[in-house]
């Protein structure tokens, strides 16, 4: 969507009336969000609602933008794909409405009627136009409180109305109906303020309209926005809100209005951040979820993901290619590049990677280190110990100081169970070591390096577990002679030895 430059500076202030209204809750009023559509244009198996984009399905954007108005509740119509809907609406304090089958947005709203109870108004959503902001529908509701409407739609003008319905106004103030695409006159389609799809109603005036609408269309369906021109030629007083930024009333009907959608709420998301004092270096290259939070001064390098619930203390350094999924990381944590990072938490002054891959259970404490290539999972790496490189840590409790050389693996897994390794405070894990789970290795002990270690080893102690070394003097120079002298016989191939054997048998 494009803005129409011409009527834009007008409209902003008419549509920000309600935007520093106090958040009272709003008792009288319901959310109805048509959710029962197919998506046709989008050629999916999945329902249109449940596509995501800015890091939710559509459907519970939508709901995420309503919840600040605090209405009495939130009624879901569901209809395609209705299982798999409701499932996903399932964590949000909402009612569901099932349409059955799915004849149009005017029939949505029947259908919900029960479920609305004997609230005053409804504001009325799409389940596929998630950019809306709550301060819109605050101002939505605001206008048509103040202006004893009927209905109140939220307009956008747009440079390109093609597709959508148009809002024919009988006055400057009111409109008379809206028009769908497929149904305009040739004047009509000069029209360029269309219909968002998102209304205020009073549900007095609305029963009464909706139950003369005919589905008069090639669709057989009744439209709500046939309602409008009902209600208009009753008298009613109908009002339309024009929303200052067209991106909100951007709907999602085909795959290139998903990718739209979610660029605007990555934007919206960064530009959160870094107005939260988040550098972020090349910023389109940033991904991060909306739950995502992060403290002052933490840098982002290009191309990080920072996804679910993640949490940044302040100061922290993440790395070009990281992606830190539901990690939750203290103050002045550096992640290095490319290191995944998945329910994890890491303490203050932690540093992981580059290179690093820490899984579910990972918990680094203050100042521990975890280097290149790698791997933990429901580790703890205590504070100040070290693991540089090269290493799989599993099951594994690790104490503070405690050092792991290059190459040391844990073997947790038996082929049946996972087994735990303990390993003290300042303990000196020699490079190249197996742990065998279930093993201990107490304070202060030591592990030689290249040790394959299956029985605890007590405090204080030396572990070694690898086979004698013996050095044969002199064995390589005497070989090298015997081979440049021409001494040395090439072994005969083990075909023919075995034929040889077969033979004297
Ligand atoms: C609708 C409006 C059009 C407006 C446009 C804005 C009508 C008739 N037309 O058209 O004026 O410009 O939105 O994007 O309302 N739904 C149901 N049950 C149904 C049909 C639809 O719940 O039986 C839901 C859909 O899931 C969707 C919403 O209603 O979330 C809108 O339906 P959609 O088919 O996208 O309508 P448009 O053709 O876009
Ligand atoms: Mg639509």
């Amino acid at each position: 969507m494009e803005f129409c430059p011409s009527v834009y500076g007008s409209i902003v202030k008419a549509a920000r009336a309600g935007e520093n209204s106090r958040t009272m809750p709003n008792k009288d009023v319901v959310i109805v969000i048509l959710a029962a559509g197919k998506g046709t244009r989008l050629k999916s198996s999945l329902a249109k609602v449940l596509h995501p984009a800015g890091g939710r399905s559509l459907v519970e954007q939508v709901v995420v933008a309503c919840a600040p108005l605090k209405a009495k509740k939130i009624v879901a119509v569901i209809g395609h794909q209705a299982e798999q809907v409701a499932a996903a609406l399932e964590p949000h304090d909402i009612q569901t409405a099932l349409q059955q089958p799915q004849n149009g947005t005017g029939h949505a709203m029947l259908v919900a009627k029960r479920a609305l109870g004997n609230a005053k108004f409804a504001v009325v959503l799409p389940g596929d136009a998630p950019l809306i902001r709550a301060e819109t529908l605050k101002g939505l509701l605001a206008t048509h409180r103040s202006g004893h409407a009927a209905a109140t739609i939220l307009s956008v003008v747009l440079a390109d109305p093609s597709g959508y319905g148009r809002i024919v106004r009988k006055s400057e103030t009111q409109v008379g109906a809206i028009v769908e695409d497929s149904q305009l006159t040739p004047e009509q389609r000069e029209l360029n303020e269309i219909n968002s799809s998102m209304y205020c109603f009073t549900l007095a005036k609305l029963w009464p309209a909706l139950a003369k609408v005919k589905p008069n269309n090639k669709h057989r369906e009744i439209y709500l926005t046939d309602a409008i021109a009902a209600m208009a030629s009753a008298g009613e007083t109908v009002l339309a809100q024009i929303v200052p930024d067209a991106q909100e009333g951007l709907g999602c009907n085909t795959r290139a209005d998903l990718a739209d959608v979610d660029r605007i709420f990555r934007e919206r998301k960064r530009a959160e951040l870094m107005a939260a004092g988040v550098t972020i270096q090349l910023p389109e290259t940033v991904l991060i979820d909306p739950e995502v939070t992060a403290g002052e001064d933490c840098t982002l390098e290009p191309g990080v993901q920072l996804l679910g619930k993640t949490k940044l203390g302040a100061r922290c350094k993440i790395g070009t290619g990281s992606v830190l999924h539901d990690a939750v990381l203290g103050d002045d944590v550096a992640v290095r590049v490319h290191s995944l990072v998945e329910e994890s938490r890491l303490e203050d002054r932690t540093i992981v990677g580059p290179f690093a891959r820490l899984r579910t259970g990972t918990h680094l404490k203050a100042g521990a280190r975890v280097g290149n290539f790698v791997e933990t999972k429901k580790a703890v790496i205590g504070e100040g110990a070290k693991v540089p490189h090269l290493s799989y840590i599993g099951d594994a409790k690790l104490g503070s100081k405690t050092n792991i050389g290059a190459g040391t693996i844990t073997c947790n897994y038996d082929g049946v169970n996972k087994h735990q390794t303990t390993i003290g405070n300042k303990v000196f894990i020699g490079s190249d070591s197996v742990l065998v789970a279930p093993v201990r290795i107490g304070d202060g002990a030591y592990v030689a390096a290249g040790s394959a270690i299956t029985e605890n080893v007590p405090p204080d102690a030396l572990g070694i577990a690898r086979g004698r070394q013996s050095n044969k003097k002199g064995w390589a120079a005497k070989k090298r002679r015997e081979m440049a002298a021409g001494h040395v016989q090439a072994k005969p191939h083990r075909r023919k030895v075995r034929k040889a054997k077969k033979r004297r048998r």
